[in-house]
């Protein structure tokens, strides 16, 4: 029989392998005086036997994998489905994957995954329906809602609340997107039956990752599963999307924010997303007496964004591999334009479970302020945020206020109302002073958290403060990081 000599011929292998890693040290433990000369030298011996060892038992993996998938016919254990859809005519692979990666992709620094051995099955998908409403009746536009979520059945606190706070189901489709095709998420996706689709990344087949970046593989997924499904629901003719992860939570007028703003995006091409979330937002640092206050911003802040088609069209084709977020912070893709962020976020993060930056949560997302009054920005004059007007007046006034130092500030020195300005010329400056204040500190392609024309907003004490670099500030330095 052909398999079971393949059989004996690995299995000497393997023996053989181990018998030398086995006599290695003896040989060594032999020669005391030669050792520390040798010592070197050996070790690369060792590391390369054992590098054969793990060569040698991928083999014998992909062997026995052969030897399985041809003299194996009776009652398979692991089960691989093929299902073919009919409407787009793709293939799902349902394969156990890792579970999901939170949104803020600065969090990635020690991110590890570990693989859930659930098997799924796959009933029928939902697809979006092919003909959809990109147009009410009225004439506004259609935005759908794009969830995207992997493993985590708390998604079901996200839909709870979107669904809560729609307004209309008819102009706000809400799609989850899942990847990994674990089975219990998906089934409470199914569960909110037509309130809302489902829609699932069929390329489940595993993931290049460079070597290095192997505990990084999450963050390719996402990235893989943003550009399908973005791809996926533009092609239906939206020219808005908003993106949700499925940790998040929203505010009451979530939506009355994006339908108040969503017109900005097209009358200014400085414009290139609203985000409903404010990087420096926990309670201390802003003014809970005005929620109708937005920004114009030069960092991109995610956490429930919207984007047009067009901005898509510009990015899918050389959408990255991974670290989405961060590459589309460089100034190559950015090109100096700004989103709109409130005062007070309109999301907020309910938690990590099961991955590594349950620290950062604890230390600095739990803080971050839902917005709990509804403001009808629908109905407001938000012009004063297209770039000609703002740059007149918010940046210009930023610097008519007097500069005050931290420990004026913190002192309670000043004497005079209104809003003060301390000043940054460094990068340790500004580290420094933002840790002072509780602010964030860190930068992506040399932008601050929250940062227009370099200034940060906050406020401290009841005072409203503007950290901000000289007056003939000359552009963000990519250095600083
Ligand atoms: C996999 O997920 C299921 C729930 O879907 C859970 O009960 C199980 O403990 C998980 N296994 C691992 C290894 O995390
Ligand atoms: C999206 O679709 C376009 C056109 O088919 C393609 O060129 C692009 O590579 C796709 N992008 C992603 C991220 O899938
Ligand atoms: C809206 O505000 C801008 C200034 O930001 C002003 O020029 C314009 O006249 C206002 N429009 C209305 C209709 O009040």
């Amino acid at each position: 029989m052909r398999s079971r000599k393949i059989l004996m011929i690995s299995g000497f292998l393997v023996t053989w392998t181990y018998v030398i890693i086995y006599f290695m040290p003896k040989v060594n433990t032999e020669l005391p005086l030669l050792r520390n000369r040798h010592e070197q030298a050996v070790q690369q011996l060792e590391d390369g036997v054992r590098q054969e060892y793990h060569k040698t038992d991928k083999l014998m993996i992909n062997l026995l994998g052969i030897l399985q998938a041809k003299y194996a016919t009776e009652a398979p254990e692991k089960e691989i489905r093929i299902q073919a859809l009919p409407q787009n005519s793709q293939t799902i692979l349902s394969l156990q994957e890792p579970p999901a990666i939170g949104p803020d992709q600065e969090l990635q620094q020690d991110v590890l995954e570990t693989p859930n051995e659930t098997q799924t099955s796959h009933r029928p998908q939902t697809e979006i329906p092919s003909t959809v409403a990109t147009r009410l009746a009225n004439n506004q536009p259609v935005i759908p809602v794009l969830v995207f979520a992997c493993n985590r059945i708390s998604i079901s606190k996200c839909l709870d609340n979107l669904i809560k706070y729609r307004p209309s189901t008819e102009q706000f489709p809400i799609i989850v997107s899942q990847d990994c095709g674990d089975e219990a998420t998906r089934n409470v996706i199914l569960s909110y039956d037509q309130q809302v689709s489902l829609i699932e990344q069929p390329d489940q087949t595993d993931i290049f990752v460079p070597p290095k970046e192997k505990k990084f593989k999450g963050y390719y997924k996402i990235a893989r599963h943003y550009g399908w499904a973005l791809n996926n629901t533009f092609s239906k003719g939206y020219e808005f999307v908003i993106i949700v992860e499925d940790d998040l939570n929203v505010a009451p007028d979530f939506f009355e924010y994006f339908l108040g703003t969503h017109h900005l995006l097209k009358q200014d091409s400085s414009l290139w997303c609203v985000s409903a979330w404010n990087d420096n937002g926990k309670a201390n640092l802003i003014d809970s007496t005005h929620p109708e206050l937005l920004y114009r911003t030069d960092f991109f802040p995610g956490l429930g964004w919207m984007l047009t088609k067009e901005l898509w069209q510009e990015l899918s084709v050389k959408w990255p591999k991974s670290f989405w977020d961060d590459w589309i912070r460089h100034p190559e893709q950015r090109k100096n334009r700004v989103c709109i962020r409130p005062e007070i976020s309109r999301t907020r993060t309910f938690g990590k479970v099961g991955v590594s930056n349950g620290l950062f949560f604890d230390k600095y997302l739990r803080y971050i302020k839902l917005s709990e009054e509804f403001v009808p920005f629908t109905k407001m004059n938000l012009s004063y945020l297209l770039k000609d007007n703002y740059d007149k007046t918010f940046l210009k006034e930023i610097y008519t206020y007097p500069v005050v130092t931290y420990d004026e500030l913190r002192r309670n020195l000043i004497t005079r109302d209104g809003p003060v300005r301390i000043q940054y010329n460094t990068r340790e400056v500004y580290k420094r002073t933002t840790k002072m204040l509780g602010l964030m500190d860190d930068f992506k392609s040399g932008v601050p958290r929250t940062a227009y024309h370099g200034v940060v907003s906050f406020m401290h004490n009841k005072r409203r403060v503007y950290l901000a670099p000289n007056v003939n500030w000359k552009g963000y330095d990519l250095s600083w990081s």
